[in-house]
């Protein structure tokens, strides 16, 4: 359809629950309504980081007040198992702990604070065994999850020893927590014949579906998982919350009751994992203008007890670490290590923020090495024309707008004039220095997992012209279901108003993937319209037979029907199809074609197209304090042809400053123990809107648009924009380069503290 007849479709229509949400009338699945009989479920914890339980006594648990029915792992009907993929994750542990806080019990009660207040009374004896903690130590002891991995071209070793300069790096990239507003919850309402009917705050309603059935030892069709919305979601709801329905159905089986568990925010934190930890280390040659030569890179990540989904992750931090650069010969190793911690999964950019970060430090190392601006690096390193377009995977950069991109933003942010002026306060100014950088973004869009690349739809047009619309994807807040309803409601050319937007749930499409790899719209929105054409399709052939005409001469528009001359109102068309016995229901399915990924040689096309954008950040910081401001933000970012530029404005700043959030001041620390002290906003510190810089110009990518088929050629917007806070990250080294004269050796996140540190450390960066 071109965009001339486009009603609803790129318009900057408020998402569907935005009032909703301001008024509170938005229903999570804590606010349903209680069942009669409604049980509450609270995990019991793990006090040590490795080892086995030697003796568990849970009279005491049993004895409190409340409390009805205790869950143990011999009480799992079938499989005890939470993972996604690799089966090992207990939703119980079986004797053995791997992580400070793993579930060892779990209790059932008449409210949620006897369970919670229960939960704690166990009486457990350990034998400890000897845990892992941080990166380091699983490194040197060859503990990994999964086996180390690599990819690259070109004879590394070679073309470092004859390049024309030389530099070596370490980088420590701190984890994230998601801190959704809502945590995890589930509330599982027991049927007929063992059926489960499961309310579950998760992106991946499908995974949950198969876990609850195979814990229970049922088939699939017995669980049905369903979901309204999340209250944020952010990757940490794509793996792990399928633990809370297993037990939370565990428990409805045992008792016949319906089983409520909603974890308190503290809890959250310690039992679910977050943004993996990465150190990075670099040995890069480059010539004299700063363009690389030759780079060996290695990137360890800390995957936590189990594997989950770390080696996708990983994959995707390799897959993003040549960022929008083209880097001739390249070596990327991975290790994917098994630490005693809390298992870690996928968060908003999956791996791919750590790669990008890791060869933005390359940047601005070369950078102050040659004592240039880092924006002249970067460019000469960016992706070019052929011999230059190659990604280290050998995937043909071919959609590759960053140089055009980089030279909008740098005249609209006015970067050049602003650098000068920099320069001029810093000479002028003895304690307080100004930073500020340009940082790209170019970001692969599809599941690395080719066969997650797959959505369906589910369409039905009701007697009075209102439309039913369900698909596989889950809203988490980032306004997919009213970008599918805008497509749908365009396929009819009815109003919006006109498409009930209807919870997401295994019953109405199956075997859906996690709505998560920012591909949502691309694949629920393509799904959809394939099941609403195939209707219009039909109405169209019904009309063309009313008036005697071709069906290719049949419109849908401004909710009527025309035909030549003819005029019909949608409903009295859709009245006069029923009654003539015309189908006005229809699925849609839809795969993502092209992509394909070789694991054997680490080459392919994993993505089907590549989502670019950049950011300006400029940065003063107190070199007495290490306290700093970040000052004016501009960013440009490409979502194509957007479906809705009001939402994808909203993911853009939101994006940004969650990744601003996790370069700067969220900072998770766990002590040698394996306790993870930083478990509540009073010790975990995230962006809040007065952290929203003063000067915050955030525009959409004019451009080319976007060369692959896409849904009315949108592009993915939900993650890449993360990655546009590095600029932030970037800007406070810039600064401290300008005050010290040298690269600091300033880690992830660059807390006002580690800005301290680095302003007086003494070392270079080795
Ligand atoms: N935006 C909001 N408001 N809340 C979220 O939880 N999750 C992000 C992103 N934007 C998230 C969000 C992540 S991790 C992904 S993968 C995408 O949204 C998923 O949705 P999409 O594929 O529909 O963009
Ligand atoms: N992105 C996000 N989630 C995923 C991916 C991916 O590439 N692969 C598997 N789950
Ligand atoms: Mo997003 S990390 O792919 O759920």
């Amino acid at each position: 359809m071109p965009d001339t007849q486009l009603r609803e479709v790129r318009q900057p229509k408020a998402h569907d629950s935005a009032i909703k949400q301001i008024t509170g009338e938005a229903r999570y699945i804590d606010d349903q309504r209680e069942p009669a009989g409604l049980l509450h479920c609270y995990p019991g914890k793990a006090s040590i980081a490795s080892g086995k339980v030697v003796a568990m006594d849970l009279s005491a648990v049993a004895a409190a007040p409340g409390v009805v029915s205790l869950i143990k792992v011999a009480d799992i009907p079938g499989k005890n198992d939470c993972s996604p993929i690799f089966g090992d994750d207990p939703i119980i542990s079986e004797g053995q702990i791997t992580f400070h806080g793993q579930v060892i019990f779990a209790v059932l009660a008449e409210t949620r604070d006897q369970a919670r207040w229960a939960a704690q009374l166990a009486k457990v004896e350990y034998e400890e065994e000897k845990a892992f903690i941080s990166v380091e130590q699983a490194n040197s002891n060859d503990s990994t999850v999964l086996p180390d991995y690599q990819m690259g071209r070109g004879d590394v070793v070679v073309d470092l020893a004859k390049a024309s300069n030389r530099l070596q790096g370490h980088l420590e990239i701190g984890g994230q927590d998601h801190f959704y507003l809502e945590g995890h919850v589930s509330m599982v309402e027991p049927g007929e014949d063992g059926d489960m009917l499961v309310h579950c705050s998760t992106q991946h309603p499908t995974e949950a579906q198969h876990q609850v059935a195979d814990c229970l030892g049922v088939p699939h069709h017995a669980v049905e998982v369903r979901i309204r919305r999340m209250g944020g979601g952010f990757g940490g709801k794509e793996s792990q919350s399928g633990q809370w329905a297993c037990l939370a159905a565990i428990g409805a089986k045992m008792t016949g009751h319906p089983v409520k568990i909603r974890l308190d925010r503290d809890d959250d934190m310690i039992l679910t994992g977050k943004r993996h930890e990465f150190e990075a280390s670099y040995d890069v040659g480059f010539d004299n203008q700063g363009r690389i030569e030759a780079i060996d890179l290695t990137l360890l990540g800390r995957c936590g007890h189990s594997a989950d989904l770390s080696g996708a992750i990983c994959d995707r931090a390799m897959m993003h670490s040549d960022n929008a650069y083209f880097l001739p010969s390249v070596a990327i190793h991975s290790r994917r290590l098994r630490t005693h911690t809390v298992s870690n999964t996928a968060f908003r950019g999956f791996g791919g923020p750590q790669g990008v970060l890791s060869i933005e430090r390359v940047m601005d190392h070369i950078a102050s090495s040659l004592g240039i601006d880092a924006l002249e690096v970067r460019k000469v390193n960016l992706y070019g024309d052929e011999g230059r377009n190659t990604t280290p995977y050998e995937m043909e950069v071919f959609d590759n707008i960053a140089p055009e991109l980089i030279e909008q933003l740098e005249a609209s942010s006015n970067y050049q004039n602003r650098r000068a002026e920099v320069v001029e306060f810093n000479r002028k100014n003895k304690y307080l220095k100004k930073g500020l950088s340009l940082t790209p973004v170019k970001f692969g869009i599809s599941f690395t997992a080719t066969h997650m690349n797959q959505a369906g739809a589910l369409v039905h047009v009701y007697g009075d012209g209102s439309i039913g619309l369900n698909h596989g994807g889950t809203e988490m807040g980032q306004g997919l279901y009213v970008k599918v309803a805008q497509v749908v409601a365009d396929s009819f050319g009815i109003d919006l108003e006109r498409v009930k937007i209807t919870s997401t749930t295994t019953a109405k499409v199956p075997n859906t993937s996690p709505t998560a790899a920012s591909s949502g719209a691309d694949l629920n929105g393509m799904a959809a319209k394939i099941a609403a054409d195939e209707i219009r399709g039909r109405l169209a052939e019904f009309a063309a037979g009313l008036f005697q005409a071709s069906k290719d001469d049949v419109r849908f528009e401004n909710n009527e029907v025309v035909v030549g001359t003819e005029r019909l109102d949608f409903t009295d068309l859709v009245k006069k199809a029923i009654f003539a016995r015309v189908s006005l229901s229809s699925t849609g399915y839809y795969k993502t074609p092209e992509i394909q990924w070789d694991v054997a040689t680490g080459t392919g096309k994993p993505f089907f197209y590549f989502a670019y954008g950049a950011a300006v950040s400029e940065v003063t910081i107190d070199c007495f304090t290490g306290e700093y401001k970040v000052d004016r933000v501009d960013i440009l970012h490409d979502v194509g042809h957007s479906l809705n530029p009001a939402i994808d404005k909203g993911q853009i700043e939101g994006g940004f400053i969650q990744g601003m959030g996790w370069l700067t001041t969220e900072e998770l620390k766990w002590d040698d123990k394996g306790r993870l002290r930083t478990h509540a906003p009073s010790t975990y510190k995230i962006p809040t809107a007065t952290d929203t810089p003063d000067v915050f110009n955030v525009d959409l990518f004019k451009g080319d648009g976007n060369r692959a088929e896409t849904i009315y050629r949108s592009k993915a917007v939900g993650e890449p924009p993360l990655m546009l806070g590095i600029a932030v990250f970037s800007a406070l080294t810039n600064a401290v380069v300008n005050a010290t004269g040298r690269m600091p050796k300033l880690n992830a996140p660059a807390t006002p503290e580690a800005v301290l540190l680095a302003l007086r450390d003494g070392d270079y960066l080795v």
